[in-house]
């Protein structure tokens, strides 16, 4: 098989997992793509801390910029908005594709990223950006293409599901909830992107951009985190049928005053009624509820954060990407290069 150079940018709690699996999954991947992922290295900030999984030495470096100069694809996954915008844009320019998972950098800067991608025929995939592990954005860009859309509600963030969960189901308060979200591991040293609702919205505005082919900036969409919800409220949703969820809702709207058709994206504390899909999603899981004017009402299910789970996407993205390279198109399930062979094991009885 040919190599396809692939150079990462971060090695935290989802690029240590993608380094781990690019490497012990490479054979398989290679017979998937009919190419050889090489790891080519990894970019970090200090290559001597610990990381989650363990990984080449060699592999590490702290040179960012000459990593990217000769890679056939670059997965940004430091985070944050600089130096990560221009490095994906280095990557661009030096004609390499792009894998990112960073929402923050797409919802700030995703016109011209996608702009730069554009003009040099590049992609830029961004599957792990929204919803950890659950495909959402290649539905929504894809397969949903050719309906119309007419609204999203999201619980896309992990950390304020688990903890408005735990106020539901165990009465504790927000404070508590919180400490045993971080205690787990759920949220981060300062959380206030998660309860702040600045991370839904940045997923709300890529999710209304895409759904409703334009370009919703992050600063459009109303934001309101789940700080002021109290155990009180949270138990009288409960004897009322309801439960609390931070949503994200993008919809199509008829503004009642103007009559001017357009978009509308917003964060905040929702009551859900118990007999909706969205009410059963537990702990830090996320789910994805569509409302398609041919397709009916669809829900994307799944964990929405987490090293490992988030590598999923990011490398379902790369294994796209990559058969772009060896077949020049997205491929189909005949391009298959070395096939698993079906095994004759007789009847099983399986219950589900
Ligand atoms: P981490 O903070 O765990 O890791 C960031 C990595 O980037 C670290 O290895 C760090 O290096 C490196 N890094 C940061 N800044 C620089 C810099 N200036 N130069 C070189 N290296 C740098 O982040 P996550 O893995 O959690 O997240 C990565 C991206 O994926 C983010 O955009 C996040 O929003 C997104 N994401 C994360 C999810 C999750 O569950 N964690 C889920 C979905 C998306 P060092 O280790 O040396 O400090
Ligand atoms: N902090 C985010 C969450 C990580 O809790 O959902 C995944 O984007």
């Amino acid at each position: 098989y040919r190599s396809i150079r692939v150079a990462l940018l971060g090695a935290g709690s989802v690029g240590s997992q993608v380094a781990r699996l690019l490497i012990e999954q490479g054979d398989e991947l290679a017979n998937r793509i009919g190419a050889r992922l090489e790891l080519v290295g990894i970019a970090v900030r200090d290559v001597d801390a610990p990381r989650d999984a363990d990984l080449p030495r060699e592999l590490f470096t702290t040179d960012a910029e000459s990593l990217i100069i000769g890679a056939d694809i670059v997965i940004e996954l430091m985070g944050g908005i600089e130096p990560a915008r221009t490095l994906v844009l280095q990557a661009i320019a030096s004609g390499a594709d792009v894998v990112t998972g960073n929402k923050a950098l797409l919802a700030t800067h995703g016109p011209e990223l996608f702009a730069a991608a554009e003009q040099v025929g590049a992609q830029l995939s961004y599957e792990a950006a929204v919803g950890g592990a659950i495909p959402i954005i290649r539905p929504l860009r894809d397969s949903l293409a050719g309906d119309r859309i007419d609204r999203i509600l999201g619980i896309v963030n992990g950390t304020t599901n688990f903890i408005l969960d735990r106020m539901d189901t165990t009465g504790a308060s927000l404070e508590d909830a919180l400490a045993t979200a971080t205690e787990l591991g759920y949220a981060e040293a300062d959380p206030t992107a998660d309860i702040g609702g600045y991370d839904a919205a940045q997923k709300a505005a890529i999710l209304a951009s895409l759904a409703f082919h334009t370009s919703v900036p992050v600063d459009a969409v109303h934001r309101e985190g789940i700080t002021g919800v109290t155990a009180a409220q949270v138990e009288s949703a409960k004897r009322a049928g309801y439960v609390v969820k931070l949503l994200a809702i993008c919809e199509r709207l008829t503004d009642a005053e103007t009559g001017v058709e357009g978009v509308s994206a917003r964060v905040y504390p929702a009551m859900v009624h118990r007999s909706h899909p969205l009410a059963a999603v537990h702990g830090a899981n996320n789910a994805v509820f569509v409302e398609a004017a041919a397709a009916g009402p669809l829900m994307f299910y799944g964990a929405g954060a987490g090293g490992v789970q988030t590598a999923s996407a990011v490398l379902g993205d790369l294994v796209a990407i990559a058969r772009r390279h060896v077949l020049g198109g997205p491929g189909t399930a005949e391009s298959i290069h070395a096939a698993l062979p079906v095994l004759d094991i007789g009847r099983i009885t399986t219950r589900y």
